[in-house]
């Protein structure tokens, strides 16, 4: 794939927990130049120990993906110091928890900012670079929440949906100009995002009727991540076999279960087996 000598570089968002901690390591044992940025450097020690343990080096950069000048100033430094970046690896997420009545519009503009804007404005900072070099690999996480829209989860599916939707928009020119794009769906990941859903969520504000649907669906839905939970270590391997193979496809849906859950999508064209099996889960 890398037509030059130098080691490949590999960018990574949110690398301070779960799959991006794990994603850096995995390109730095893979032999890549890894920029693992994270909005709170104060956040590096976990995957510093991690990496001297694993005797291979990660380079942490300041990179907040809700900021512009934060997303600029880190790309800028890196095409000045190693001439390139070969993979982009749009990671950084964030869950919340609430229906249309309680999702404020700041909650919204967080959600999108985080997931959609965050992704949209550093495809577009690092782009460029690969479009000159004629190649590159563009990887962003989305979930099966981009595929399936999921209770009280209206927020962060409309901004995982957007990303998938510019993706597939964006995916067939990028290839013209030499850059492969892929997404990656995962289902339910054991990391902090759970704890960090709790943090930011108003739960225990909702009031009727919304508290009691809220109950059955948290009660429905609770046992998948302990059944069927993937590591964020699962996830790093298959990220970094997209930016690896020859031959990388457009999606990655990370397991069994999430292939079932997206199933009805591909088969049930009038989306009604969608709403149905999440309707079952509320009462
Ligand atoms: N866990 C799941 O069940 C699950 C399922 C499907 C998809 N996903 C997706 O997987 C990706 C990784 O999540 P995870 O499971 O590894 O959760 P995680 O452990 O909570 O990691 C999320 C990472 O994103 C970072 N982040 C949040 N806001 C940011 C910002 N404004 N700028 C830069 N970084 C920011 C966090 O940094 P801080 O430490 O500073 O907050 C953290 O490093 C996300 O895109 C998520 O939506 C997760």
């Amino acid at each position: 794939m890398f037509k030059s000598k130098s080691k490949p570089v590999v960018l990574i968002t949110g690398t301070s927990s779960g799959v991006g901690l794990h994603t850096a390591l995995r390109f730095a044992q893979a032999g890549y130049t890894t920029i693992a940025t994270m909005r709170d450097t104060g956040k590096q020690d976990d995957l510093l120990a991690q990496a001297k343990a694993l005797k291979v080096k990660v380079h942490v950069e300041k990179l907040d993906v809700q900021k512009p000048k934060s997303i600029d100033a880190c790309v800028k430094k890196v095409i000045r110091k190693y001439g390139r970046i070969d993979v982009l690896v749009n990671n950084a997420g964030a869950g919340f928890l609430g229906g249309i009545e309680q999702t404020t519009d700041a909650d919204l503009e967080r959600v999108m900012g985080i997931n959609f804007f965050g992704v949209w404005r550093m495809t577009k900072a690092v782009f460029p670079h690969m479009r000159e070099a004629g190649a590159g690999r563009i990887i962003s996480v989305t979930s099966i929440g981009g595929l399936i829209g999921q209770p009280f989860n209206d927020a962060y599916c409309a901004a995982k949906f957007a990303v998938e939707g510019m993706m597939e928009a964006f995916a067939p020119l990028a290839r013209r100009l030499g850059v492969q794009v892929s997404l990656i769906e995962p289902g339910p990941i054991n990391t902090e995002f759970v704890a960090s859903v709790r943090a930011t969520s108003d739960l225990a504000g909702f009031e009727p009727p919304y508290a009691e649907i809220l109950g059955k669906y948290m009660g429905a839905t609770t046992n998948v991540f302990a059944e069927y939970g993937q590591t964020g270590d699962d996830i790093a391997a298959i990220i970094v076999e997209a930016a690896t193979t020859d031959t990388p496809h457009f999606r990655y849906i990370t397991s069994d279960f999430a292939r079932q859950v997206v199933a009805p999508k591909v088969v049930d064209p009038t989306g009604d087996s969608v709403v149905e099996a999440f309707a079952a889960r509320l009462t």
